[in-house]
């Protein structure tokens, strides 16, 4: 029992100060549990109400990509500039440290390889896998249009389902097949059929014409998925411009580990994100650590 003897009666309980009662800060997501919401703030910054994803999950189905040949060596260094990691668990056990703060989305879908139909995939990992690694989402291929457009669709439903009986938000990852047109039409489709399912927050490719319509017509949060290689200008004003049109950060992988200097492209791409840096500025920043280096 604790001494009751000498407590002090001096409580102050600001009776005339009603407690606040904050609204959550990400699109969409106010009805979320605490648990939910707090995983989502790890993701996104509460202050810019972004995020910088580096996706580096790309050897789940086409093995050691160029630029992730060595994890430890060429991406670990990057880590302390991206606002999360998109990984496999296999990487995460076997090279990423414990010690790492940043929050991880895990890939959880797979079954496939680049051999095959890749649309074919299912629920790769558990969902106690996902609790037991700490992780802050878990990611979700979907494949609308695709030849398995229904069980992708039903993968992600099960992990949104999962995923809610704990407080872990799910990612969309859109996938988009190589004979199939992208355009604001399809994105919408693809982006909006996600969201209406129970996705927490979705990613999408970036298209020059409609992309605002994309992210007007998505409840919830929309990120830009990189694609292939393109120039670092190039890249940064795509980033800029998902970002003005309506996107919640971004989760790009190759066009970050793939550039002449990734450590200097990811703290553009971070300037662009968070500070609304126009891509001029951005690059100048780009060269500037570059050239440092
Ligand atoms: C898609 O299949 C995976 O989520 C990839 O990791 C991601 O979309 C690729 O990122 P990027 O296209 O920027 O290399």
């Amino acid at each position: 029992m604790p001494d009751m003897d000498g407590m002090k009666d001096g409580k102050i309980y600001y009776t005339d100060i009603p407690q606040k009662t904050e609204g959550f800060f990400l699109k969409g997501s106010n009805s979320l549990d605490w648990g939910m919401k707090n995983r989502l703030a790890r993701i996104f910054n509460p202050e810019s109400g972004r995020t910088v994803m580096l996706a580096i999950d790309h050897g789940y189905f086409q093995g050691p990509t160029t630029g992730l040949e060595r994890v430890d060596i060429n991406i670990l260094p990057l880590a302390p500039y991206a606002d999360t990691l998109m990984l496999t668990r296999g990487i995460l056990r076997s090279v990423v440290p414990p010690s790492l703060t940043q929050p991880i989305v895990l890939r959880v879908s797979g079954g496939t390889s680049i051999l095959k139909e890749l649309s074919n995939e299912a629920i790769a990992v558990d969902i106690e896998e996902s609790i037991r690694l700490n992780v802050c989402a878990m990611a979700v291929q979907v494949f609308i249009g695709g030849e398995y457009e229904k069980e992708s669709i039903i993968n992600m439903t099960k992990m949104v389902d999962l995923g809610n009986r704990y407080g872990i938000p799910t990612l969309a990852v859109t996938a988009v097949g190589k004979d199939m047109a992208r355009d604001a039409r399809y994105f919408r489709l693809a982006t909006r059929i996600c969201a209406e399912l129970g996705a927490h927050y979705v990613k999408s490719y970036y298209i020059d014409e409609g992309f605002e319509t994309v992210t007007a017509s998505c409840p919830v949060p929309i990120v830009m998925a990189g694609g292939k290689k393109i120039p670092e200008l190039d890249a940064l004003t795509m980033a800029y411009n998902a970002i003005q049109q309506g996107a919640a950060g971004v989760d790009m992988g190759r066009n970050i580990f793939q550039a002449d200097e990734p450590v200097a492209m990811i703290q553009a791409i971070r300037a662009v994100v968070h500070n609304n840096e126009t891509p001029e500025k951005a690059y100048d920043l780009y060269n500037t650590i570059k050239n440092q280096s």
